[in-house]
């Protein structure tokens, strides 16, 4: 066994045994099993769950509660209930409410397959909201009654305040709002995340709405738990499961050479005065090709980053373990297993270095562009005026939601979208004459990065920002066709200022008609 292995071990043993995690004597009357709490959820249920980028997500209530459904439903008795997360969950949450068709509706982000695949098939709804909005929504009652929290934590202290676990994302809102409480106490998660967290609970209402006192990442403004009302806990269910800490690829040539272009970019920004030495506040998106970016500083000159990001992905640890990260504040933890043993074999180190907040705070506009946020995200396709699309496959089906991406575009001090030229081994440019859906608009949009290039729209008129697209960032296999429908468009669109031909947009190229046709992966019957 190595060392890391070793000290997890060690670090389990002295945290795991039972009981130790409800340390608060009046609520240990309320431990009951997984399946005794599913029971309390009735059909019709508004319920609030935690959960963001497969971390901290409530690992047993769901399954028991998906059982329960599939049960009622084979019995031919109609059962749903309406699902509020933080972000994207897992399969023990998402997958097997998804699996036993148990969602009326499900807010917001998601990521999996199942859910998807219903989503696209209409069978249940979706809304899709940026992620700072949704705390807020709720508060200001947009969203409706909310009947049940189903909450992970990784302890109760004798106080009966509430140690979050990996993530926090809505925790304190759907803590604070919901009639009924059920936590579940997980002593997977490492004790020593006690301390990591900042709580900030930011429950004014128009127009008496504070500043949020927050001006460098590393601050700290709020408490280290969450507080509720005791009364309202009905269940606590005991817990020892890991996250979902699903693995990265290595970077591949494709995602090293975006990295690359990102990288030459700081350097002219900061040789032009616009980015101080040390850049500004990192925001880097989810995925392999955000991984390889922070791969790609930690093998660079850059010192003293700090991060002001939604998610902490294996990138952006190895950055604060080689010293050039200094500090990083987000909502989660999303590690792949390997880094988060890392992570869970120096929690002290690394509790020093990482602030983990509610999502309407990490993601919050004000502070976003207090603190002039370096915004990095990957999406499915722009087109040559620089509009983003980041969900919809073919313009109708949905790929994951917009997460924190529209956050952090919109008030960053620079802005920047990324992916491959094409997909689909060539056959789907990424780079399109107009995209099927718009998730970011051209006025948030600065820099387009795929491994062709990189295209700086600051400034830039439409027209001159479809010259740099194409001839910067698409994939020359693409580039005639995209000239081809600009230069028709420049000689008959009816107006010149954002030249377009509806109908060939999307018709007159046989390869487009072809991949417009295509439909997103998994879109095959549940
Ligand atoms: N046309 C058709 N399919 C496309 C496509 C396009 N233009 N672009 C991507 N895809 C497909 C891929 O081929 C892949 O399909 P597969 O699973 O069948 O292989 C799928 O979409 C996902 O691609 P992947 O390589 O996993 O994407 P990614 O890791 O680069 O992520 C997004 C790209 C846009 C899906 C992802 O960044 C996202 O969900 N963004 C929105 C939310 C966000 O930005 N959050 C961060 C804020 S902190």
């Amino acid at each position: 066994m190595d060392e890391i292995e070793e000290a997890i071990r060690v670090m389990n043993a002295v945290s795991s045994h039972s009981f130790s995690r409800v340390r608060a004597p009046s609520l240990r009357s309320k431990i009951m099993t997984a399946k005794e709490a599913a029971a309390l959820i009735p059909s019709g249920a508004r319920v609030g769950m935690s959960g963001f980028t497969g971390s901290g997500h409530p690992k047993e209530v769901p399954i028991e509660l998906a059982r329960r459904i599939e049960a009622s439903h084979a019995l031919g008795e109609p059962f749903k209930i309406s699902v509020w997360t933080g972000a994207s969950t897992a399969p023990e949450l998402d997958g097997a409410l998804a699996k036993a068709n148990a969602m009326e509706m499900r807010l917001p982000y998601q990521s999996d397959p199942v859910c998807r695949r219903r989503i696209n098939a209409g069978e249940m709804d979706y809304t899709d909201i940026h992620l700072s909005h949704v705390a807020q929504y709720a508060w200001f009652g947009f969203l409706g009654h909310l009947d049940f929290a189903v909450i992970e934590v990784a302890g109760i202290r004798e106080d009966g305040a509430l140690i979050p676990s990996s993530s926090v994302g809505n925790n304190e809102t759907w803590l604070d709002m919901a009639d009924r409480i059920i936590l579940e106490v997980n002593s997977w998660q490492s004790a020593a995340l006690e301390g990591m967290h900042d709580i900030y609970a930011y429950t004014d209402r128009p127009p008496n709405r504070r500043p949020i006192p927050l001006t460098s990442p590393g601050e700290r403004i709020g408490e280290p738990y969450f507080r509720c009302d005791p009364k309202k806990i009905v269940a606590i269910v005991e817990t020892h499961d890991a996250d979902r800490n699903t693995e990265f690829t290595a970077p591949d040539a494709v995602s090293q050479a975006i990295a690359e272009h990102i990288l030459d970019f700081f350097d002219c920004e900061v040789r032009h005065g616009r980015m101080p030495r040390n850049l500004l506040p990192l925001q880097s998106g989810v995925g392999n090709i955000a991984n390889a970016v922070m791969a790609g500083l930690e093998k660079g000159s850059y010192e003293g980053l700090t991060a002001y990001t939604e998610v902490l992905q294996d990138g952006m640890l190895h950055l604060l373990r080689s010293g050039k990260l200094t500090m990083a504040s987000a909502t989660a933890l999303s590690l792949s297993d390997h880094a988060m043993k890392e992570f869970l074999a120096d929690v002290d180190f690394y509790r020093e270095r990482i602030v983990l907040r509610p999502q309407d705070i990490s993601n919050h506009p004000e502070v976003i562009r207090r603190l002039g946020v370096i915004a990095m995200n990957g999406m499915i396709e722009a087109d040559i005026y620089g509009n983003v699309n980041s969900t919809h496959i073919a313009g109708t089906s949905i790929m994951n939601g917009i997460g924190g991406s529209g956050d952090f575009a919109r008030n960053a001090y620079t802005s920047i979208f990324m992916t491959p030229s094409t997909r689909k081994n060539g056959a789907i440019s990424c780079i399109v004459p107009m995209v099927s859906h718009v998730d970011h608009t051209e006025h948030d949009v600065q820099v387009i990065v795929t491994e062709q290039g990189m295209a700086d729209l600051r400034g830039l008129s439409p027209k001159a920002r479809a010259r740099v697209i194409i001839d910067n960032c698409a994939h020359p296999d693409w580039q005639p066709a995209l000239n081809e429908y600009f230069d028709l468009a420049m000689r008959l669109s009816p107006g010149r200022h954002t030249p377009h031909l509806m109908e060939e947009a999307f018709g007159f190229l046989p390869k487009w008609k072809a991949a417009g046709a295509r439909r997103v992966s998994g879109d095959e019957p549940v």
